[in-house]
């Protein structure tokens, strides 16, 4: 049975991967209108994974005898003044959603809920997944600069990538 600190905890956690799930679907609006095709799939892609994850902390909720609270949808970011200011902005977004995952699990064990931290550690192994992959992407782009034709080919790139990124770790 969760503690009413831990059931609000989750919920509050639903309600990030929900932003994050509008927020990549902003993002991916933002690519598709630039002509960055690949990188709008993969966005989408994206989009579809936070929804996912935040739906498998809802059923966890109500599995473990709490009430899930379907969030409301905050408004998303949806203009970026590059194609690198919008990595910089995921990477910063995954990074805050990794310490907040932390926070949790560090709740889970002051109080002795070993179901929940046994549940977390899902999440504590894709947010290293998602930092490494967007990391990756960061630092291709500090090579590439404004070089037009590299940029083209990395999103080419990107429409392959991510398409099995999870499979390590879905469930
Ligand atoms: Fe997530
Ligand atoms: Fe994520």
């Amino acid at each position: 049975m969760l503690s009413k600190e831990m059931e609000a905890a989750l919920n509050a956690q639903i309600e990030k991967e929900g932003f994050a799930s509008a927020q990549y679907l902003a993002m991916a609006s933002w690519a598709e209108n630039r002509g960055f095709e690949g990188t709008a799939q993969f966005l989408y892609r994206q989009s579809d994974e936070e929804r996912m994850h935040m739906l498998k902390l809802f059923h966890y909720v109500n599995d473990a005898g709490g009430a899930a609270i379907s969030p409301g949808v905050a408004i998303p970011r949806k203009d970026f003044e590059s194609f690198r200011e919008l990595f910089e902005v995921i990477l910063a977004q995954e990074q805050g959603v990794s310490e907040r995952i932390n926070a949790l699990v560090s709740l889970a064990t002051e109080q002795k809920d070993h179901t929940t931290h046994n549940f977390l550690q899902w999440y504590v192994a894709e947010q290293l997944e998602e930092e490494s992959l967007f990391r990756s992407i960061l630092d291709k782009l500090k090579i590439i600069g404004n070089d037009g034709g590299a940029l083209y080919m990395l999103d080419k790139d990107l429409q392959g990538n991510g398409a099995n990124k999870g499979s390590k770790t879905a469930p």
